[in-house]
């Protein structure tokens, strides 16, 4: 019997040999959106890592969807064709599948890459735009302002959404999920927190999911049917006040009412202040209650720091998949060393063939005894 982190699983026309997924990461390297030579080099990298699914960063459906200004972006031709020609690459070179985030930033926009000292551009900055949300509240003191979203704005939105889902398609992306959490902007309209309108995108949770559900629906439109479409959503806000649990299944349930595939269930993001008990799997019960009470697929993220735990959560029907950040940037043979753990064989590529643990490693305690002996 393969442990559970080893088995097939199938969403829609797509299967995937295991239920581990890179988790969708931004790296702050695009050009107006381009992908470029860091994504060939770190998406390559992954196409050969065996996951069972690699989730593409989240991507920009408007370039004032960013969140920094290096965010990839899926709003033009040219964003297009940059990530086509990455896609390709890792086509040729790895067999693993491919899905992307699709996302708008909302009021945690126009800021400077994560390394570049400084959260926000300088309203002065030639780069910055004004970032819009459902209601003008900013993210921190002393952030941007949001421009509170026009009634009129909204179907230009949800066309955004669809467009840059077409063009995923276009370019051969075999899954796509709709970025729902963290803070941006869908998460805007969701949490009471960040949600304060009177018109019927603000108010009760019918109203405030609107938004996301009109923007699922028309990416679910825009996507073949045999592709799987799932969506990042948060389990709660972490604070007094905002979502919660509750919300989480009710959405999950419109959701799958919508065409919805899978959901990964993740928290926080939406305000500073929350406080977060960040610990190994600490979010994959919230996974295993969407799953059980809106009946969907689920994947569990966070802090999934080892073989065991990711192999526990699906053993134990927490989720049906395991998304792996960090890990897989520390360790991009993450999935080599799992099936090395659990006493799983999987294939390499052949040019790797003699990297297999049994080819090439040995005990190294002899090797330091013998260099002590030696000496200088
Ligand atoms: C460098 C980095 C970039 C991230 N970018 C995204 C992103 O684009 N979309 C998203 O939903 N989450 C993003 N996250 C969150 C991860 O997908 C993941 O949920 C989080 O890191 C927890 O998983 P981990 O403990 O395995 O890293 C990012 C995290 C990191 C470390």
């Amino acid at each position: 019997m393969p442990n559970a982190l080893f088995t097939p699983f199938k969403l829609r026309e797509l299967d995937l040999p295991n239920r581990i997924v890179v988790s969708p990461m931004c790296q702050h390297t695009a050009e107006d959106g381009c992908a470029n030579d860091w994504h060939m080099l770190h998406l390559g990298t992954l196409a050969v890592s065996n996951a069972g699914l690699v989730m593409i960063e989240s991507t920009a459906v408007e370039r004032d969807g960013r969140i920094s200004r290096g965010c990839l972006g899926l709003w033009s031709d040219e964003n297009e064709e940059a990530l086509d020609r990455v896609i390709r690459s890792c086509r040729r070179v790895g067999n693993t599948r491919l899905g992307i985030q699709l996302s708008h930033s909302g009021r945690k926009g126009s800021s400077h890459r994560p390394w570049e000292g400084g959260r926000y551009l300088a309203p002065e900055h030639d780069e910055a735009w004004t970032v819009a949300a459902p209601s003008a509240l900013p993210f921190e003191d002393g952030g941007p302002l949001p421009r509170a979203i026009a009634r009129d704005e909204i179907d230009r939105i949800v066309e955004s959404f669809a467009a840059s889902a077409r063009r995923a398609d276009r370019i051969g992306i075999d899954l796509a999920e709709v970025h729902m959490a963290h803070g941006y902007l869908l998460h805007n309209f969701l949490s009471p927190l960040t949600n304060r309108r009177d018109d019927e995108y603000g108010g009760s949770l019918d109203n405030r999911m609107r938004l996301p559900l009109r923007v699922f629906e028309a990416v679910r439109a825009a996507w073949p049917a045999g592709k799987p479409l799932g969506a990042r959503i948060t389990g709660t806000d972490w604070l007094e006040g905002g979502l919660t649990m509750e919300d989480a299944v009710r959405l999950a349930s419109e959701l799958k009412t919508r065409g919805c595939d899978y959901l990964c269930v993740t928290s926080g993001g939406i305000v500073q202040k929350a406080s977060i008990p960040y610990a190994p799997g600490y979010m994959a019960p919230l996974a295993a209650r969407v799953r059980r009470e809106a009946g969907i697929p689920t994947r569990a993220v966070g802090y999934i720091t080892t073989p065991d735990i990711a192999n526990a959560i699906v053993a134990e029907g927490q989720a049906d998949m395991v998304a792996i950040g960090r890990g897989f940037l520390d360790n991009p043979r993450w999935v080599w060393h799992a099936a090395e753990a659990l006493g799983e064989t999987i294939s390499y590529p052949p040019q790797y063939e003699k990297t297999r643990p049994a080819v090439w490693r040995r005990p190294s305690a002899p090797a330091v005894e013998a260099i002590r002996k030696t000496g200088t």
